[in-house]
């Protein structure tokens, strides 16, 4: 069955390295017999420009009848004013809602050619491979009510509210412990259960779902002292699950012990483990159209869509593999260069192809 795939090149840098990554596909289609139909589609910053909605029906449309969607960058300076319904990201918020993208998983390794591109000593990170899991729904980036009032003293307030329900703990949970299994069985659970009621609900709920996995390992940890210990000793950690906020916020100092953003993918799911893939960086305004973009989170994403979504785990290897070997032979884009010289996105596509055809 020909599986569809809607491409969403979005804003800046997104249609630069999404461009690299629909190559590496049609190689894939062309030499490994992937049966995919891509269908591109406007999305953020650039489908506001042309039809006043950063996600268009049309687009919504393609993406609920896909059956995996690649996903570029959204965003801009020029969108900031906007108001909050139009801006760039409210098209992800809402594909995520719309196709209930509810479990979230980024990973955080690092390429050991590129250990000496982190901040971080050598043998803190090296050999680093953590996996967050995110819940991406619910939380506080959904809940109601939210908004601004005057109180009658004339002074403004805002509020949103941090609400988690039993069912939307327990299915990141097993994704969570499922996930684990396929690794080192650690899942290390992140809270505020000192201080918030959900949190306090979260640990229930995760201690509960973790009697079904008994070879799985869980632990728990306030979300101040996680975020500590990723950067003291992150090797620590195998699985991380966290709610939406704290996922945000520790999947990106997480994502920065290897060094460049520029390397990672993230997959968003739904219950039937079909999904969103993306890369973990932004649109770039400040780079795009100088040709430096990194195009290979965009091509790892991929890879992981082969492997969570299509059932493809060897060519999931294959593009894993070729990313590896295009680090061998010391090609760089400029935010893995380690301050030395560095190739164009181009360069870094055309390499990968190359060394997929030559397969
Ligand atoms: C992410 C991003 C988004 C989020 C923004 C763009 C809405 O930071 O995917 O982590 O906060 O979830
Ligand atoms: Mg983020």
């Amino acid at each position: 069955m020909t599986a569809k795939i809607a491409i969403l090149a979005g804003d800046f840098i997104g249609p630069e390295i999404i461009h690299e990554a629909v190559r590496v596909l049609k190689c894939l289609q062309k030499h490994f017999g992937l049966n995919v139909e891509l269908e591109h589609a406007d999305v953020g910053g650039a489908a506001y420009d042309k039809s006043g909605n950063p996600l268009p029906e049309a687009t919504l449309e393609i993406c609920k009848s896909a059956d995996s969607i690649l996903f570029g960058a959204v965003g801009g300076p020029q969108y900031e004013a906007l108001e909050r319904d139009l801006r760039p990201e409210q098209a992800l918020l809402r594909l995520r809602t719309e196709r209930e993208l509810f479990a979230n998983l980024r990973p955080a390794t690092l390429f050991p050619q590129l250990t000496n591109t982190s901040s971080l000593k050598p043998e803190v990170v090296s050999g680093l491979d953590i996996m967050i899991v995110r819940e991406l729904t619910g939380g506080i980036y959904f809940g109601q009510p939210r908004g601004f009032r005057t109180l009658e003293n004339g002074e403004r307030e805002s509020f949103n509210t941090l609400v988690y329900s039993e069912h939307e703990v327990r299915r990141i949970a097993h994704t969570a412990f499922q996930v684990a299994l396929k690794r080192k069985r650690k899942v290390c659970s992140v809270d505020k259960a000192n201080v918030l009621e959900v949190s306090e609900l979260w640990r229930q709920i995760m201690i509960e779902v973790s009697k079904e996995y008994p070879e799985v390992e869980l632990s728990h940890m306030y979300v101040d002292n996680a975020a500590m210990q990723l950067v003291k000793w992150p090797k620590q950690f195998d699985v991380i699950v966290t709610d939406n906020l704290f996922g945000d916020i520790l999947s990106d100092t997480a994502a920065m012990l290897t060094g460049s953003i520029g390397m990672l993918p993230t997959a968003s799911l739904d219950k039937n483990g079909k999904g969103l893939y993306e890369p973990i960086h932004g649109s770039a305004p400040d780079i795009s159209a100088t040709g430096v973009a990194n195009p290979l989170a965009t091509i790892l994403s991929v890879a992981m869509m082969l492997r969570y979504s299509l059932n493809e785990a060897e060519m999931a290897t294959q593009i894993e593999q070729a990313v590896s070997d295009v680090l061998d032979l010391g090609m760089r884009t400029q935010d893995i260069a380690d301050g030395g010289s560095y190739v164009s996105t181009r360069n870094i596509g055309d390499a990968v192809v190359n060394i997929l055809k030559s397969r």
